[in-house]
């Protein structure tokens, strides 16, 4: 029997196609294109004058933008979260790029394609899932192992989990960000609790807990803001109430492995002044608190090599960092020798041939016409081998 399946998909030409895209805009550019407001107030110029600065995103960065003609009227009509139509000019203001809007009027939200506006994680949702779940199920603890899996499992927090951010601005802040920060210290959480000889479950529970109520802290984005759950309760306590919820429906869960993961949970912060009510007074608790604060700076200085305006090899000062940040990748040997010259074939693993490289190995005539980018003579004069 011959079965006919009719699938109706949403055509494309329904949206308005982004022609330009943030990072790809250079100084002195024309823009004209469509951009989600992250933020827009007024403010007034030294000279007494009100002007618009605003943060415009796209999926591919975000971009400061200022409007020096009509503030006034543009801040009644315009708000954060809105989309807009933007006609300007790119101009490079102390070696940072920013947008000077000469028109901006809101765009039709229905015909939007939100995956322009929106970054996301590099991996899809759901093979994270997978991922998380297949390292909960080869836990040791059999009371977290159920209590990770029930919470995991849940509809609407597994719905949550695949789309939200971990912040709105400063680690992991896009699509199914939060999903992948989790993820991310569930794996060092793994090799790094064997390490260390702790308890693997109580580090993997401390992990996938820690941040898991920003679910509930944060509005789905993509422009995200805090709720008022997040404000007047935040993830810290929230995580106790989802253990007690949770584990109140496994029959006989230990109250001393609940008040360990609750312990985890709120020391997290690592620091009183960083909103933890408790500093980690365990080893899995301290462990979970370095892999969270490693992942979470590691992520950020990602996002401003990535998405920084500031033109050459250094961002600008990046204040939740405390430091202006190296954007380029460090050299590598390849960035020395030409790729089919003699030079590449060097066996880097082997000392045998890596000690030819210090004995200033000539080209090879049928190599004469691609030298080595730079004499490697010089550049590797201090390179020692010790020789047995
Ligand atoms: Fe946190
Ligand atoms: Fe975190």
């Amino acid at each position: 029997m011959t079965k006919i399946f009719i699938f109706i998909v949403e055509s494309p030409e329904h949206y308005v196609e982004k022609k330009q895209f943030i990072e790809n805009l250079k100084a002195k550019d024309e823009v004209q294109s469509i951009f989600l407001v992250k933020y827009i107030a007024q403010m007034e110029g030294k000279d007494g004058k009100s002007y618009i600065n605003s943060i415009l995103v796209d999926s591919t960065g975000e971009m400061e933008a200022r409007k020096w003609q009509g503030a006034e009227r543009i801040i009644q009509q315009i708000k954060t979260g809105d989309f807009v139509n933007i006609k300007g000019k790119m101009n490079l203001f102390q070696g940072r790029l920013q947008m000077i809007i000469e028109e901006m009027v809101l765009a039709d939200r229905e015909k939007i394609n939100i995956d322009d506006f929106s970054a996301k994680a590099k991996e899809a949702p759901e093979k994270m899932m997978d991922e998380l779940q297949s390292i909960v199920k080869n836990l040791d603890e059999v009371y977290i192992r159920e209590l990770l899996l029930a919470i995991l499992n849940d509809p609407e927090i597994s719905r949550r989990l695949k789309v939200w951010q971990a912040g709105k601005s400063i680690h992991h802040a896009y699509k199914s960000g939060l999903l992948e920060h989790i993820l991310s210290c569930t794996t060092l959480a793994v090799s790094l609790s064997a390490h260390y000889g702790v308890n693997t479950s109580y580090v993997v529970a401390g992990t996938i807990l820690h941040d898991m109520c920003k679910i509930y802290e944060l509005t789905e984005g993509p422009v995200v803001e805090y709720t008022e759950e997040g404000k007047l309760i935040g993830h810290l306590v929230k995580g106790l109430e989802l253990v007690d919820h949770f584990s109140n429906k496994i029959k006989n869960f230990p109250n001393n492995q609940k008040m360990h993961i609750k312990h985890i949970l709120l020391s997290h912060h690592g620091e009183y002044e960083y909103g933890s009510p408790k500093i980690p007074h365990t080893s899995e608790a301290y462990l979970v608190h370095l892999i969270d604060m490693m992942d979470s700076k590691m992520n950020a200085i990602q996002g401003v090599k990535e998405h920084d305006n500031n033109v050459g090899n250094w961002s600008g000062m990046v204040k939740h960092l405390d430091r202006t940040i190296y954007k380029k990748n460090l050299p590598s040997y390849k960035d020395f020798i030409a790729e089919d010259s003699d030079q590449s074939n060097i066996d880097k693993a082997s000392p045998e041939k890596s000690v030819s490289l210090n004995q200033k190995t000539p080209v090879s005539k049928t190599n004469h016409e691609k030298p080595l980018k730079q004499n490697l003579g010089s550049l590797l004069k201090d390179f020692k081998v010790d020789e047995e």
